[in-house]
């Protein structure tokens, strides 16, 4: 399963630039200037960079290192792109026990990027790449309290299935699904 996920992701996901824009003047990035690169070993940095400048009440990022390295080993870890730049991660791993369920996880937009429908668009890529990967399903935990990231994955058709404090840090999580075949 893991080596399925990897090679096909390489393929949905191949290393796009664009002509680079003054981001500056934009107020709704188009669709086709956000890429998912999938970040190889060397790349990790910059995943670790995003995820602990965004790490706040409403998103824990990677648990740790041994978080991040399993999702990196059994999963794929993207860098959301803007017209080449990085602006985000995103991540996908099997969910554990379940190798038909696509767990989706990390998202995060550097602040610089955010409001302007990166985050929606790489919900979109992720939804697309996992489901022409063949998962059944696509899962997701989010902060009860996150209403922008509900807003951007139910606009995806992804439903609140339940509650649960998987993480062990106390805070319980919303689960949202979508089945996608
Ligand atoms: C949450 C986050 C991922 C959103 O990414 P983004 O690129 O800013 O989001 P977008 O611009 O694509 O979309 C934001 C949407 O939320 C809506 N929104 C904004 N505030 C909202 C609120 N309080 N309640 C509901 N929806 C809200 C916007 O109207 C927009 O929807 P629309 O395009 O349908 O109008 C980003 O702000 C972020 O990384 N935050 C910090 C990390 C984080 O919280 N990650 C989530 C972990 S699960």
């Amino acid at each position: 399963m893991t080596e399925r996920v990897i090679v096909a992701a390489l393929k949905v996901a191949p290393v796009r630039t664009t002509e680079a824009q003054d981001f500056a003047t934009l107020r709704r990035v188009e669709t086709t200037a956000v890429t998912l690169d999938k970040a190889s070993e060397k790349d990790l940095d910059i995943v670790r960079m995003i995820n602990s400048s965004l790490k706040n009440e409403k998103h824990t990022g990677f648990i740790d290192e041994d978080d991040m390295q399993e999702v990196y080993r059994w999963g794929t870890i993207f860098i959301i792109k803007v017209y080449g730049k990085n602006a985000g991660t995103i991540s996908f791993r099997p969910d554990r026990g379940d190798d038909n369920t696509a767990l989706l996880r990390n998202l995060a937009i550097l602040p610089r990027y955010q409001g302007r429908g990166v985050g929606t668009a790489a919900v979109n890529l992720i939804h697309d790449t996992v489901k022409e990967l063949g998962f059944e399903k696509a899962k997701g935990r989010i902060r009860p309290e996150n209403d922008e990231v509900l807003h951007i994955y139910k606009k995806k058709g992804f439903e609140v299935v339940g509650k649960d404090n998987c993480f062990g840090d106390g805070v319980e999580r919303l689960i949202i699904e979508k089945r996608l075949r």
